[in-house]
């Protein structure tokens, strides 16, 4: 392992629940992040202050509306500044990835006519998989592109012969939420533009992982969900301002008829934007206290914008070799074979989220064995079910994952090691 980056100490004790223990007294080992981060005190206290001091709906002409409308515009503005979209305007909230995959695509869905074509991809989670072959009741035709088995990378070329004059929309994650791949998402947009097609980037597994420049990417819309980087339960999307004004949002009659908030369907969850903003601003001070020596790789970034990719960064440079070490432990368990990309030296293109299997027992069985002994992991698909019927291991049961977040120690990757080894 190489230097650690962060104070490890002082970030956990921001987080109360990594302070929880059984009743024996017995710590939790959290890696379920992919599943669900854990959110620390300011979250927390965002999200309370939110239910005290700002509950009431939008454009009264009293106090905590005022306060209200204020969270709601701090939300729009922190998640700007976390995908450095060039305007707040560009972020529409929603409950979750999934609703405003499903509630975008609808109203894309209108766009499309008979013989066009849609891009998916076996690499994701079937929130960004349903949504578009939903579309084939347009009359659209949906093209599916395969990840290699062995490493489980997207099949590039394929790819790129599949996107052709007919393509309308490609839809692509950043990382896969059960193989850990980072696709490489700005050559994905260059492919699409060339013939004038969208590209639609579920950036949920990622977001925890790794800075991302919507503009860098070129990408036309982002979707990612405040819960899995330790904020509440609320997703957004970003998308290309012109694109969400041309786009027909599916609304009430009452409802503002401008962007985003046409698109921001009933009364959002306001006390949650309130986590939001939080988690980002945990995410800048982190950035500000352990990405400083950072500072000049963002030189183009100012403010918030700036501190968030420092952040984002010194979580990288806390992760990776974590991680490397996890992989390289993990392999000499017998029986144990992992999935994705394993070369340390390729780690740029995963995030630290591990799936394996073990001979001799089912994912279920490995997941209750760790659960007993406190340590938090998935077993099966995670929703990712084309990658598991991909690798072949669906009806096997698919696989356990073991996700790392930046709140996870080498101690608690020690203990997840003793108890396979013991298991
Ligand atoms: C990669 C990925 N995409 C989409 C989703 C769905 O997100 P949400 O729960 O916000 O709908 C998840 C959730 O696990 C995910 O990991």
């Amino acid at each position: 392992m190489t230097q650690q980056t962060l104070n490890l100490a002082s970030l956990r004790a921001q987080f109360p629940a990594l302070q929880e223990t059984d009743a024996q007294g017995r710590p939790f080992v959290f890696f379920d992040g992919p599943g669900w981060t854990q959110a620390p005190q300011s979250v927390i206290d965002a999200m309370a202050n939110y239910l005290i001091r700002a509950n009431a709906n939008k454009g009264g002409h009293f106090i905590t509306s005022h306060r209200n409308d204020e969270v709601i515009n701090q939300a729009h503005a922190a998640m700007a500044d976390f995908l450095n979209a060039p305007s707040a305007k560009e972020i529409v909230f929603g409950a979750n990835m999934t609703t405003l995959t499903y509630s975008l695509s609808r109203s894309i869905g209108r766009t499309i006519q008979p013989g066009d074509e849609i891009v998916v991809s076996r690499l994701d989670h079937d929130a960004n998989i349903a949504p578009w072959v939903a579309l084939e009741e347009q009359g659209a035709t949906v093209k599916w592109v395969d990840f290699d088995v062995e490493d489980c990378r997207l099949d590039m070329e394929r790819l790129a012969s599949l996107i052709t004059s007919k393509t309308k929309l490609v839809a692509v994650g950043y990382a896969s939420n059960a193989v850990g791949t980072i696709n490489p998402i700005a050559r994905i947009a260059a492919l699409a533009h060339n013939v004038g097609a969208w590209l639609w980037v579920d950036a949920v597994h990622y977001a925890p992982h790794g800075p991302i420049d919507v503009q860098a990417l070129d990408c036309d819309f982002l979707v990612c969900s405040a819960y899995k980087f330790f904020g509440p339960h609320v997703g957004a999307v970003w998308g290309k301002f012109k694109l969400l004004e041309r786009l027909h949002a599916y609304q009430v009659r009452p409802a503002p008829s401008n962007v985003p908030y046409k698109f921001e369907t009933g009364t959002l969850n306001q006390e949650g934007l309130a986590g939001a903003t939080a988690a980002i601003n945990y995410l800048a001070a982190l950035g500000r206290q352990y990405g400083s020596h950072l500072a000049d790789d963002f030189s183009n970034y100012q403010g918030r914008r700036k501190e968030l990719k420092q952040a984002m960064q010194a979580i990288v440079d806390y992760e990776r070799p974590l991680f490397a070490y996890m992989l390289e432990q993990i392999q000499t368990i017998p029986g144990i074979q992992v999935y994705g990309i394993a070369n340390p030296a390729e780690f740029e293109e995963r995030c630290p989220t591990l799936a394996f299997t073990r001979e001799g027992f089912t994912p279920a069985q490995i997941a209750a064995y760790l659960g007993e002994q406190n340590i938090f992991v998935w077993h099966g698909n995670y929703y990712a079910l084309a990658v598991t019927e991909r690798l072949g291991v669906e009806e096997s049961g698919g696989m356990v994952r073991v996700g790392l977040a930046h709140y996870n120690t080498k101690e608690e990757v020690d203990r997840l090691l003793t108890s396979l080894k013991e298991m």
